[in-house]
């Protein structure tokens, strides 16, 4: 841990002069000081099954209801019990396996140093910087961490998409936060390694980047093929990227990607699209549409990239609700008893003689509760009636919104409800993947939803920190680890509590503030290891759990943020000011000094 050993006496003093400071301060400003400060005991086991709530009034000009502090800092204390045991154990690694009590390295070519390139540190600065108070030292020697050992000039193959979204999100994110230079140098190197990922036929990026040499490494069993959500899911990063540098040409590659897109749909008439895009012809391809895995972030980065410019882009709103329309048009479904909304997937399926056929999928990854929110924030502001400068809290559905605001508002809060009752398991956690209605066995039932177990052992089950993610080991070996399916879901985002926090703030409603508390206390309970950090579920249905070591970089990043946010004073982080990157980064919202090309 820390190296600097301060002798009794000194900490003795100085606790007996903070403290009095600090009580001198609260009868004079309290409680509008006490939103914005946290006093935390520093152990980390604050009693977190007590519901018990101290609300305190909105900082001045800020709408709504101020910080629950007993809330908030419980989860300031989670963030301190994950960071302190990878910061004791495995300081530098990408990553953290919490039983074990070890690190490792995301790419695998980087065996010999001890060093990463930063993927937990670079996920966790801007969330221990708005905690602020207790985690100061924490974040000094993170930042001394990346002002002296990051390196990205290292050989071997590391995700374009990944290394976007955690480790040049987290470097801007943090920048603009507290305006240290050091994170702009090393944004602007990771910028300059990455773009050589962009030259490709199509201008779509290659999956992989060898940050040494700037080269593009395409898929080793597909060389042609990238992820639709992964190629058009690096554009918030870019774009600022630019912004702050002002060197144009980061924007123009992420511009590229997105023109690509753009002149592929529809596709079969639909503006919802195929999972995987073509590197060189750039069109869309494979059998399956879904918000899911490899889907999600697309229609996420439609509505963002019209948000990060302050509205000035037509072409992205035109693009969002092309895609919402067909959305609704091809995918909303609901349970025949409990009416529960959900986004179901389509397939091809061959009907003879070489014929394909689209088919309807009631399969519902957990990645999709990301679309509430999502839902929810486009329809305050992509679908304001004419003369209406900004929605109400709640909006004014009849004379705020238009038609297909009121119907994107709908779909998304009936999700939000959904995925709300996902939750209803043994562990109170959500299955990574559920199926609605009911299957041949019955299962399913009352619940109108249910998990598809393989072998008695099921993926489907788990909790990823949103808990967190790892492969039972006959399934890792079947699959090429840079391309499986699984580990694409480890790359997203802890999508209910990032709904919860934008439909807390979009509403007021307290329930979304008890929903996130309930799940906050299941991590709590089921998630967290005694001696020091949080690990993965393996069946949110089974008691007691059976829990495996990982600890994965976004809990740091978003899950305990926006947890963190929902109960947090209004004021910090305004929707206003800024969208999130899709790994919990705050990008703030600007007017573009270059110029975009986008139709
Ligand atoms: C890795 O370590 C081995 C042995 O210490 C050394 O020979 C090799 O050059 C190192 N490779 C890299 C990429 O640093
Ligand atoms: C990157 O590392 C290589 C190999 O160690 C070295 O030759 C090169 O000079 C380094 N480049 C920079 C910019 O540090
Ligand atoms: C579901 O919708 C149907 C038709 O609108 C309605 O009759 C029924 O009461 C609803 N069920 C529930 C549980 O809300
Ligand atoms: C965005 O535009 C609105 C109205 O056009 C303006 O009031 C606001 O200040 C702008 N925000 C930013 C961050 O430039």
């Amino acid at each position: 841990m820390s190296s600097w050993a301060p002798r009794p006496s000194r900490i003795i003093l100085f606790v007996l002069v903070l403290g009095a400071t600090s009580v001198f301060y609260l009868l004079i400003f309290s409680p509008e000081l006490l939103s914005s400060a946290s006093f935390l005991r520093d152990d980390d086991d604050v009693p977190v099954k007590k519901s018990s709530s101290k609300i305190v009034p909105g900082s001045k000009g800020v709408p709504g209801r101020g910080a629950d502090v007993v809330k908030r800092d419980a989860v300031v204390a989670a963030f301190k019990h994950a960071w302190s045991a990878y910061e004791r154990d495995a300081m530098g690694a990408d990553e953290y396996h919490p039983l074990t009590h070890r690190g490792e390295n995301l790419s695998p070519s980087t065996p010999n140093t001890s060093n990463g390139i930063g993927y937990t540190i670079a996920d966790s600065l801007d969330t221990m910087y708005l905690m602020g108070g207790p985690l100061t030292p924490y974040y000094t020697r993170a930042r001394s961490w990346v002002a002296d050992s990051l390196s990205f000039n290292q050989t071997g193959e590391f995700s374009t998409f990944e290394t976007t979204i955690r480790v040049l999100g987290g470097l801007l994110a943090i920048y603009h936060l507290s305006g240290d230079d050091i994170y702009r140098i090393k944004a602007e190197d990771l910028g300059d390694r990455l773009l050589g990922a962009f030259e490709t036929k199509s201008g779509l990026p290659y999956p992989s980047i060898n940050l040494m040499t700037g080269k593009g490494v395409p898929d080793h069993y597909s060389p042609s093929r990238a992820s639709t959500a992964e190629a058009t899911t690096v554009q918030l990063e870019f774009r600022y990227l630019a912004e702050i540098t002002g060197k144009e040409k980061f924007w123009r590659k992420a511009e590229g990607a997105m023109r690509v897109a753009r002149e592929h749909v529809p596709v079969n008439g639909r503006y919802v699209v195929p999972i995987y895009m073509d590197l060189g012809g750039g069109g869309f391809s494979g059998g399956e549409v879904r918000l899911g895995s490899r889907g999600d972030s697309y229609y996420e980065y439609l509505l963002k990239q019209y948000l990060q410019t302050n509205n000035t882009e037509p072409a992205y709103k035109e693009m969002y609700e092309q895609a919402m329309q067909s959305v609704h048009d091809h995918l909303v479904k609901q349970t025949p008893k409990r009416n529960m909304t959900y986004i179901a997937e389509l397939f091809t399926r061959v009907v003879g003689q070489g014929k394909v056929d689209w088919t309807l999928s009631s399969k519902q990854d957990h990645l999709v509760c990301f679309f509430a929110g999502s839902l929810m924030l486009g329809a305050t502001t992509t679908q304001l009636r004419p003369g209406v400068s900004h929605a109400s809290i709640p909006p004014d559905l009849t004379n705020e919104l238009t038609e297909e605001g009121r119907r994107d508002w709908e779909t998304g809060r009936e999700l939000m409800d959904t995925c709300m009752r996902t939750h209803e398991t043994k562990t109170g956690l959500a299955p990574e993947i559920a199926q609605f209605g009911e299957n041949e066995g019955g299962e399913g039932g009352e619940r109108e939803w249910w998990i598809k177990r393989l072998h008695g052992s099921s993926y489907d089950a788990r909790y990823m920190l949103r808990c967190v993610l790892s492969l039972p080991s006959p399934l890792l070996s079947s699959f090429s680890p840079r391309f499986s399916p699984l580990r694409y879901l480890i790359v997203n985002r802890p999508e209910t509590v990032e709904s919860l926090f934008i439909a807390y703030r979009l509403t007021h409603d307290l329930k979304y503030r008890t929903h996130a508390w309930d799940i906050f206390s299941a991590i709590e309970k089921y998630c967290k290891i005694p001696g020091g950090g949080y690990a993965t579920v393996e069946d949110v249905d089974e008691l007691p759990v059976r829990l495996d070591d990982k600890q994965e970089t976004f809990f740091l990043s978003e899950t305990l943020k926006y947890l963190f946010l929902t109960f947090e004073d209004e004021g910090r982080v305004s929707l206003k000011d800024y969208v999130f990157n899709t790994e919990g980064h705050p990008m703030p919202i600007f007017p573009p000094s270059i110029t975009p090309q986008f139709p």
